[in-house]
């Protein structure tokens, strides 16, 4: 009855690890993209983007992504994965979602399971069983399955996350319970079943959840440095042989997740929130790092450095990285130069606010820096740090990370010299 037993719509960062994934439990999968050099990348069997444990998966070609959305309507189950971002204002941007449904209600049938994966505002699964509803003779639960199945992966962990982590699903019927567990049960060790809403806000909370805890230590981190005192000897201290909770080490706290989802939870509360608060606190964070090292040393007509462009470690996604606010910040400084360097990224880095950033080697970035900021945690950045202590060892690190083992946010590269003959 069905050429393929899934097709993933929006074949991204979500997207296409799950239609892979799928590929690697003996299914038959297909996608659909409007991207087409994503579409290109794909079918030559390389992954666009940095994901580990797919590369052999994907070189097998077994997995072909297509530019006509009729694909869709050969495969029993249909997952969407297109983008959800919000509005400028807070306001959950439903166009991609809402263009997916309008091309895909009319090829939809009978037998056929619609699974919404993508990360949406409250009720809007809802909506999308309402739309089909009312756009097609279908009724979901009898003709059609219809699901709200959240993505909870990290970015770059999705190998082992899709098979390890258990799998929340939002429906309302048995039909659409039915359809799911048999998908789902595929790649996942636990199948656990939910109301739509419920489902929507497990992955909503989830998110937000990460964003305060970061946030409060974010918080502390500018109170212990606003009072002179030293957030990393404050965090192991507090949590030294603690039996409650740990206090997170401050960061960007930033990505296309963590920065967006809590307004998919904020436009539904009218009611004081701390949701507003974390926001402000995680987004001040690039200016608390100017300002405090103004504190120690003028910036003006400094060669500057920043290591890592991207929102997270060893990722190559600057979706909402905090280190090109970071960037404009220290343009206004005045510095002599900023270079950045991130070898994660191409040899241009296309920043849509930025414009084309020069991505340099790391050696050349910082040979003549007087302050190195550390913007993400990436592996390697260590031993850059430990080069610099021998190297320029008046160089101020700006080290939120704390990848230097200095435990201080803001030092000279001696420090970590000095860390070395201490111990
Ligand atoms: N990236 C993550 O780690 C992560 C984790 C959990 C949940 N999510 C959620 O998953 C969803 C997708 O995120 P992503 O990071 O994969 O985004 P992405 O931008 O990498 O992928 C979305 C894809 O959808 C395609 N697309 C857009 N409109 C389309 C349409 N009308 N028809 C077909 N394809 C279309 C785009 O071309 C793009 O390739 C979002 O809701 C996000 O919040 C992301």
């Amino acid at each position: 009855m069905f050429d393929f037993d899934v097709c993933i719509i929006g074949t991204g960062r979500v997207g296409l690890p799950l239609g892979l994934a799928f590929v690697d439990a003996g299914l038959k999968a297909i996608g659909y993209d409007i991207n087409a050099d994503l579409r290109s990348q794909i079918n030559q069997g390389t992954m666009p983007f940095r994901e580990p444990g797919f590369d052999a998966i994907i070189a097998k070609k077994q997995f072909e992504v297509s530019d006509n959305i009729a694909v869709a309507a050969r495969a029993k189950n249909i997952i969407i994965t297109v983008g959800t971002p919000l509005h400028e204002h807070i306001e959950s941007d439903l166009r991609q979602l809402q263009r997916v449904i309008e091309e895909l209600t009319p090829v939809l049938r009978p037998g056929h399971f619609l699974g919404l994966r993508s990360t949406v505002a409250p009720r809007t699964t809802t909506f999308v069983k309402r739309f089909i509803e009312k756009k097609s003779s279908l009724r979901v639960g009898v003709d059609l399955g219809l699901a709200f199945c959240p993505e909870r992966i990290a970015e770059g962990c999705a190998y082992e996350e899709l098979k390890t982590l258990p799998q929340v699903v939002g429906c309302e019927d048995t039909l659409s319970k039915e359809a799911s567990s048999q998908l789902f049960e595929t790649i996942s060790p636990k199948v656990l079943h939910t109301s739509f809403l419920n489902a929507e806000l497990v992955k909503l909370f989830t998110n937000a959840e990460r964003y305060v805890h970061f946030a409060l230590a974010n918080q502390f981190a500018l109170v212990a440095d606003t009072l002179d005192g030293n957030i990393y000897e404050i965090q192991s201290l507090a949590n030294y042989e603690y039996p409650r909770n740990q206090l997170a080490s401050p960061g960007l706290t930033a990505g296309a997740c963590l920065r967006k989802d809590f307004g998919m939870i904020n436009e539904w509360n009218p009611y004081p929130d701390i949701l507003l608060s974390a926001w402000k606190m995680n987004e001040s964070i690039p200016l608390f790092l100017v300002d405090h090292l103004r504190r120690r040393t003028t910036l003006i007509d400094q060669r500057v450095a920043i290591l890592g462009y991207t929102f997270k470690q060893d990722s190559d996604d600057i979706r909402d990285s905090l280190v090109p606010k970071l960037y404009r910040y220290l343009q206004r400084e005045c510095p002599h130069s900023i270079k950045v360097s991130d070898h994660n990224l191409t040899a241009e880095i296309l920043d849509p606010v930025n414009g084309t950033l020069t991505n340099t080697s790391w050696e050349e970035a910082t040979e003549d820096a007087d302050v190195v900021f550390v913007a993400t945690n990436h592996n390697g950045y260590d031993e850059v740090l430990k080069t610099l202590s021998t190297t320029r060892p008046d160089c101020w690190i700006v080290d939120i990370w704390n990848v230097g083992g200095t435990g201080q946010i803001f030092y000279q590269a001696q420090a970590i010299a000095d860390l070395g003959s201490d111990g």
